[in-house]
């Protein structure tokens, strides 16, 4: 039995926390600090998750054994590193990357070093320090458009730039060396632009080579329907992906998630967790746009209604040599379709604080992200605020399915997209 720990607040750990709560291994759940919908499955506890000595003071207190980290942020700076570095914690199991291992996120830099070396197909490209902007512009014409520009390290999913124009973009690499994005644009990698269809790749690994497959979804990263206007956290998602064939998903095991692991033994770096490929299939095949420490949000909320393994059971796999990874995880033969509800003005500028009125039927699936309980009342709190999540026998339905559930949820303002899942069918 387990004492569960997860530490987020979004939708994806709205979505660990109900797959958690079914597990028959599961005694005990918190969720810090949690949003309006966690604690409906186990106790949100407030804290924040970047003062580790609070979470060292929950862990202890409530005896927690599995620690599950939702977002990249804590694993890029080490809380791994940290918690096991204290004596006090001795037996917990941290879900989650340490931080030289989290590198693969924090710094794209890394990340693309790492694939270049280990043949692994992405983009070509450079990297420049702000002394190098001469050299940066010179690379940028050589590649032509559309210009993409990375900020190095992490800006909640928005330091990158896809610009059509050479002017736009110069102006745009000139503005990231000025700090755009803080610290993390003082570094900018400039890359090829891949063409081609999206979708994103999980896998469970226990750092020693062994992992299993997780459902693969397509997210929907544009506001706007139509893939159009800027990038968002993502805006609906779907699983499973039809276009990916049996021959694709081998040739992205064998080119991409072998090699990605080998790659990391070779660097005596200790992968334990979840890793998320972000990958464009191209017409040269699959290619990686970019990796993750940590599951997807929103596919999490798709890809974990359709699993059908004991969540907790595979974290015990992490830890135990004597257990099997299932190469491959069960998963329903259904489709999964999220649709998300953001607030009207996001990703830009968006009021908060606004009551959500739900009429839900019993069989909905909603999971929360932005909404807290304000009084007793539910109240959005977020850009993304909930996800509706259809689950039927077929892509259409899952689709209708979601979009019913959405007609049953209003708030002042609430945006989504209408077309999620439709490039699909
Ligand atoms: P990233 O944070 O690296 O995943 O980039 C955010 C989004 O920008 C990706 O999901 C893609 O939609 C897009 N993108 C990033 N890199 C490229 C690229 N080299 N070619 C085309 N689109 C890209
Ligand atoms: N949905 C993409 C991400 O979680 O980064």
């Amino acid at each position: 039995m387990h004492r569960v720990l997860i530490l987020g607040s979004g939708g994806r750990e709205h979505a660990l926390a109900w797959k958690i709560r079914q597990s028959p291994l599961c005694e005990a759940l918190y969720v810090a600090p949690g949003n309006g919908g966690t604690h409906e499955l186990g106790e949100n506890l407030k804290l924040d998750i970047n003062r580790w000595d609070e979470i060292v003071d929950v862990i202890r207190s409530y005896a927690i054994d599995t620690l599950v980290v939702g977002p990249e942020a804590p694993l890029v700076e080490g809380i791994r590193d940290a918690l096991e570095a204290d004596e006090n914690l001795r037996g917990l199991r941290i879900v989650g990357p340490h931080r030289r291992a989290a590198q693969l996120e924090g710094s794209k830099a890394f990340a693309k070093r790492f694939m270049q070396k280990y043949g692994i197909p992405t983009a070509s490209y450079r990297a420049f320090d702000a002394s190098e902007e001469e050299e940066a512009i010179a690379w940028l014409r050589q590649l032509g458009g559309p210009y993409v520009l990375k900020a190095d390290g992490l800006a909640a999913g928005k330091g990158v730039l896809i610009l059509s124009t050479e002017e736009e973009a110069v102006d745009a690499l000139r503005e990231m060396f000025a700090g755009r994005f803080g610290e993390a644009s003082k570094r900018v990698v400039i890359e090829e632009y891949l063409k081609g269809r999206e979708f994103s790749v999980f896998i469970l690994t226990d750092g020693r080579g062994r992992y299993t497959l997780l459902p693969i979804a397509r997210d929907y990263k544009r506001i706007g329907e139509g893939d159009t206007g800027p990038n968002t956290g993502g805006m609906g998602t779907v699983s499973p992906v039809p276009f990916l064939t049996r021959a694709i998903l081998h040739e992205v095991e064998q080119r991409i998630i072998r090699p990605t692991l080998r790659g990391l033994l070779q660097e005596g770096i200790f992968y334990q967790g979840f890793l998320f490929f972000g990958l464009m299939l191209t017409d040269r095949g699959p290619a990686v746009v970019e990796y993750n420490c940590r599951l997807g949000d929103p596919e999490t909320q798709v890809i974990l209604p359709r699993l059908e393994e004991d969540l907790l059971q595979l974290f015990d796999c992490l830890y135990a040599t004597d257990c099997q990874f299932p190469p491959m995880a069960q998963a329903s033969a259904d489709y999964a379709t999220a649709v998300i509800i953001a607030s009207g003005g996001y990703p830009g500028q968006y009021p908060k604080g606004l009551p959500i009125h739900m009429d839900l039927k019993e069989d909905d699936l909603v999971f929360h992200a932005g909404t807290k309980l304000k009084d007793s009342q539910l109240v959005t709190s977020g850009g993304r605020v909930l996800a509706c999540v259809g689950r039927a026998a077929s892509l259409p339905a899952s689709i209708s399915r979601a979009y019913e559930t959405v007609q049953r949820i209003h708030f002042e303002g609430m945006y989504y997209r209408r077309d999620i899942g439709k490039d699909l069918l």
